[in-house]
């Protein structure tokens, strides 16, 4: 097992790599009744090696991210007599983990809370940096807290029962830290990333690792997002907009987002063009989209992309590359979106 620590305004978090599920209550240590928030497929995979703790379920999936959901957990927290003892523990992917989060930040102004993240997404990604939020009327994350978990444990074992599809997006993730973060990690992954998707330890291992590296360095020195944390959002603008659309799961919408912002990339910040290349290829080889299909609605894009709660006046602060390893934020107008987006089609 390896250990990672991320300290942050928020509070600081112990990150347990290659720990076992059946070890999380030991993380919980010392505290009073200690209640796992799960959604109902990974209640039926791991419910049964959650001892020693009250289970919480929700439905799963994206359209359950919503304040109903959080009154339902609150009402259940209320009924077990849940307080200021109690821990709270995320158990599933990056849905469970925002839930989780957002319901122990505010549930009697806040209780100690961990994740057990069972997705790769949610190992790479969801489950580290603090931010978690609901979705409200159609906008994603649009309610939500700064607050980092207590602790994070990832068990490489519970990805053997994960959907190739669901894999993929993981690396979408992943090829987004190395890209903005690490041209290392991103060479390794272009040789090896068919090891880590077969979990072979010593890879799968590296791949999360090297990705939360590249997180925790910038969530650490920007954890409210007034700079450097945007770069985090690498491929996302363009990205949520087609996920919302589309309808397309997560880590593929930002693949395609990715390769929206290479282009950009390539002619606002001299991103040379064999890098974006490279972006794409790899991107393509793990099995992730590189453009909309004739289903995506080129208008609802944009449209979706004017909405943007990011959005500054005409245009778009976003993040793009200056090279595999290096990002920058810069404005980009919304004429420009609109030529590659409809490039994209
Ligand atoms: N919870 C995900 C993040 O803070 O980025």
């Amino acid at each position: 097992m390896r250990e990672l620590a991320l300290s942050a305004p928020s509070g600081s978090s112990r990150i347990m790599l290659g720990e076992s599920i059946d070890n999380l209550k030991s993380y919980c240590q010392g505290a009073g009744r200690i209640v796992a928030i799960t959604d109902r497929n990974v209640a039926r995979l791991y419910g049964s090696r959650l001892k020693g703790m009250d289970v919480i379920e929700m439905e799963a999936g994206e359209a359950n991210k919503t304040t109903r959901t959080v009154e339902m957990i609150y009402q259940k927290l209320l009924d077990l007599e849940a307080d200021r003892t109690s821990v709270i523990v995320g158990v599933g992917g990056g849905i469970v983990c925002d839930i989780t989060g957002f319901v122990a930040s505010t549930y009697m102004r806040g209780l100690p809370f961990g994740f057990a993240p069972t997705t790769l997404l949610a190992q790479v990604d969801a489950s580290v940096g603090g931010k978690n939020g609901v979705n409200f009327k159609g906008y994603k994350n649009i309610i939500g807290v700064i607050r980092q978990p207590s602790f994070c444990l990832c068990d490489f074992d519970t990805l053997k029962t994960l959907p190739d599809g669901e894999m993929r997006c993981g690396f979408a993730e992943a090829v987004k830290h190395a890209a903005i973060g690490d041209a290392q990690l991103f060479s390794y992954l272009e040789g090896n990333w068919k090891k880590a998707f077969s979990l072979q330890r010593t890879a799968i291992e590296k791949v999360v690792h090297d990705s939360l590296l590249v997180k925790m360095r910038i969530v650490s020195a920007d954890e409210s997002e007034k700079g450097e944390r945007m770069m985090l959002n690498f491929g996302h603008t363009i990205g949520h907009a087609i996920e919302k659309t589309t309808g397309m799961p997560h880590g593929e919408a930002i693949s395609i987002g990715m390769i929206a912002a290479a282009e950009l990339s390539v002619s606002k910040c001299n991103l040379p063009k064999k890098d974006a290349e490279r972006l794409g290829a790899l991107l393509k080889g793990i099995g992730l989209p590189t453009r909309l299909d004739a289903g995506g609605d080129r208008d609802r894009v944009l449209d979706a992309i004017r909405k943007d709660k990011k959005r500054h006046g005409e245009g778009v602060r976003m993040a793009l590359l200056e090279g595999i390893g290096r990002a920058r934020i810069a404005r980009v107008e919304l004429g420009e979106m609109e030529a590659v987006v409809n490039d994209m089609c």
